[in-house]
């Protein structure tokens, strides 16, 4: 959710920074702006160059290449609008009233209007409606009280103000913040959002995650809450929010930055909806041995001690890795045995349950950065701490696709659902690694706890090691019918997903993929609920997609979908081939497989239809309106 960039170094600053916000794109496109400070030979001062271009990188990328933005040293942002619309007078970086200061910030600035009061009380202008401009405004005037015993300009002053300035900010933020009359110095802190200082050969580049580095360098390091750093071609300095200077080495990236490309695909999504197959080969080949007599069913991730005492699971996650939770939740409780509940992460920290005795916590973000999940995870943590008492016990798991992120960072177990960089903002490919790992655990405790026969901790095993060469046909197949589908939906603007049990899950997640790429208006429900008052809105341009997969539940969806055939709507089946299917008027055939992986086969048709209507639609599905790749805002 907003992506920052700021590099100095020896080379010129500006195509480092376009190049760094090109690979941040995927956490807000709004609006993209940087600021530059092309030193002077005549004088100590610099002098600072600020473009702006609503849209689109592409737009301030020729804004750059029409009037350059000369200098070694500079700060970038691509947005994602929280506060005021997204236009060019709300594109960051923002500057102080005498435009020689500039700031680039990730986060939101909880207290903005009482200091926005207070400094128009002083006579300052605003021009925007963010949050942000506070900053540059506080800066300069702590900047102003500092100098007031008639100090020349130097890089101590600067940090220093940052510093007294972050002390006042609440919320989360990482920024970054450059003045002219200091050309040789950078200075950038963080709170509760994510910033990393990529050391290069003789030069420095920040980011707000690691991609913006692939290709600078893979060494790190990641700043903690409440610091602050001074970077210089000198070298870095590091203080913590009181100002004492801390000393930590740096790291290595655990992963491989790759650069995405489509290959021959029109669209990142659908590339990622067909790189499944090869995710989930992959899983099976590290997951699931071959099966040799006395074999383990699963490669346990961890040592018993993790698995033992655990009596419930609370996972928490946001959007679609809450479905999948809600998926994992039904595994660990139907299959392993365990109580389970899935949370929304936002409202889990404001509102947490009664703490349970030997409860492990799960945190599922793809990117590993998700705000509201990051917090409750700490909320949980503290609160557990502070109960005291080994029944209480704090154990946290995330399930994430990036283990340089900030979870990686924050909980003591970690499961990388090694689903591979995923550019399309729509979570497809990193959705089936999350259901995948959830399979692996909910095998592992079942067996640990001797929940579950041999025989059936040998069935699943080896269900979920056939699946994947199931798995590129099904795609193939879907990705056709989809096609051919799509254009009836051309004047769709309701649908209703529909599914029970393990598959619930999988109709909301239907329907929130259709809705973020197509911007139809789209509802999951349990099957057995439309009758409860959503069959109100049925009648011959609704179209009704229902998940019906042979076990506990078939018969009943098949009743439920006839109360919808009943009320005209257009019924489409996400089911296997049979007589009984033939009750749907379009069926969108899927293998008959047992009722405990169903959702690895049904989730695929949703995913293209979703694709194909918004492509159908001329929609730039791999970047719709509005959202965002990373979430690091609550
Ligand atoms: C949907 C989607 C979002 C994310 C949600 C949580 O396609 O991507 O709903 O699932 O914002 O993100 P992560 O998984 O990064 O915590």
């Amino acid at each position: 959710m907003c992506g920052i960039v700021a590099v100095i170094g020896s080379r010129p600053a500006a195509p480092l920074l376009l190049e760094g916000l090109k690979r941040l794109e995927y956490r807000g496109y709004d609006s993209a702006g940087l600021a530059t400070i092309k030193s002077s030979s005549k004088s100590s001062k610099g002098f600072l160059r600020c473009l702006r271009a609503n849209g689109k990188l592409a737009n301030l990328m020729n804004l750059v290449d029409e009037k350059g933005a000369p200098g070694y040293l500079g700060i970038g942002h691509t947005r994602w609008a929280t506060h005021g619309k997204p236009e060019e007078r709300n594109a960051h970086p923002h500057r102080d009233s005498s435009g020689g200061l500039a700031v680039v910030q990730n986060g939101i600035v909880e207290n903005h209007i009482s200091l926005r009061k207070s400094l128009e009380e002083e006579g300052v202008h605003f021009v925007s409606d963010t949050d942000t401009e506070v900053i540059p405004h506080l800066i300069s005037r702590e900047l102003c009280l500092l100098r007031s015993d008639g100090q020349p300009a130097n890089s101590a002053l600067l940090l220093e103000a940052v510093r007294k300035v972050s002390l006042q900010l609440k919320g989360a933020y990482a920024l970054a913040v450059l003045w002219e009359e200091v050309p040789d110095a950078l200075v950038v802190a963080k709170k509760q959002a994510p910033l990393l200082i990529g050391l290069g050969e003789g030069e420095f580049l920040c980011a707000s995650d690691t991609p913006a580095l692939a290709g600078f360098t893979r060494t790190i390091l990641p700043l903690e809450d409440g610091e602050i750093a001074l970077l210089s071609p000198l070298g870095i300095e590091l203080f913590d929010s009181g100002g004492n200077r801390q000393q930590r080495s740096p790291s290595l990236l655990k992963s491989q930055e790759d650069e995405a490309t489509k290959r021959h695909f029109r669209h990142f999504m659908l590339k990622e909806i067909y790189e499944q197959s090869e995710i989930a080969s992959l899983w099976v080949d590290r997951h699931l041995p071959l099966g040799l007599p006395g074999e383990d069913p699963v490669a346990f991730p961890f040592r018993d001690s993790f698995y033992k005492g655990v009596e419930n699971i609370q996972i928490l996650a946001c959007g679609t890795s809450r479905h999948a939770a809600m998926v994992g939740a039904y595994l660990l409780e139907q299959f392993a045995g365990i109580p389970t509940t899935v949370f929304y992460a936002s409202e889990f920290r404001y509102a947490p349950p009664p703490l349970t005795p030997n409860t492990l916590t799960i945190g599922v973000t793809q990117s590993g950065e998700t705000a509201d999940t990051l917090s409750a995870l700490i909320m949980e943590d503290q609160r557990r701490k502070l109960h005291g008492g080994a029944l209480f016990a704090s154990k946290q798991l995330g399930i994430t696709n990036r283990i340089d992120s900030s979870i990686a960072r924050q909980v003591p177990y970690i499961l990388d659902i090694g689903a591979g960089l995923e550019v399309g903002v729509a979570a497809t490919k990193t959705f089936l690694g999350q259901l995948l790992t959830f399979y692996g655990l909910a095998i592992a405790f079942a067996s640990k706890r001797k929940n579950r026969s041999t025989h059936d901790l040998i069935t699943l095993r080896d269900e979920l090691r056939c699946f994947p060469s199931q798995l590129h046909a099904l795609i193939r197949q879907h990705d056709e019918i989809a096609a051919n589908l799509a254009p009836s939906f051309s004047d769709t603007q309701n649908v209703i997903f529909l599914g029970r049990g393990i598959n619930y899950p999988i109709a909301l997640e239907g329907a929130l993929k259709l809705k973020e790429i197509s911007y139809i208006h789209a509802e999951g429900y349990p099957a057995g609920e439309m009758k409860h008052g959503p069959i109100a809105m049925l009648e011959k341009y609704v179209p009704v997609i229902s998940i019906a997969t042979p076990g506990l539940v078939f018969e009943k969806v098949l009743s439920n979908a006839q109360e919808a055939k009943a009320r005209d709507a257009k019924l489409i089946g996400v089911a296997p081939e049979g007589p009984v299917t033939e009750i749907f008027d379009v069926l969108m055939p899927i293998p008959e497989v047992s009722e405990w992986i169903s959702p690895l086969f049904s989730v695929i048709p949703m995913q293209l239809l979703s694709y194909h209507i918004a492509a159908n639609r001329g929609l730039d599905v791999d970047q719709p309106r509005n959202l965002a790749k990373s979430v690091t805002v609550e």
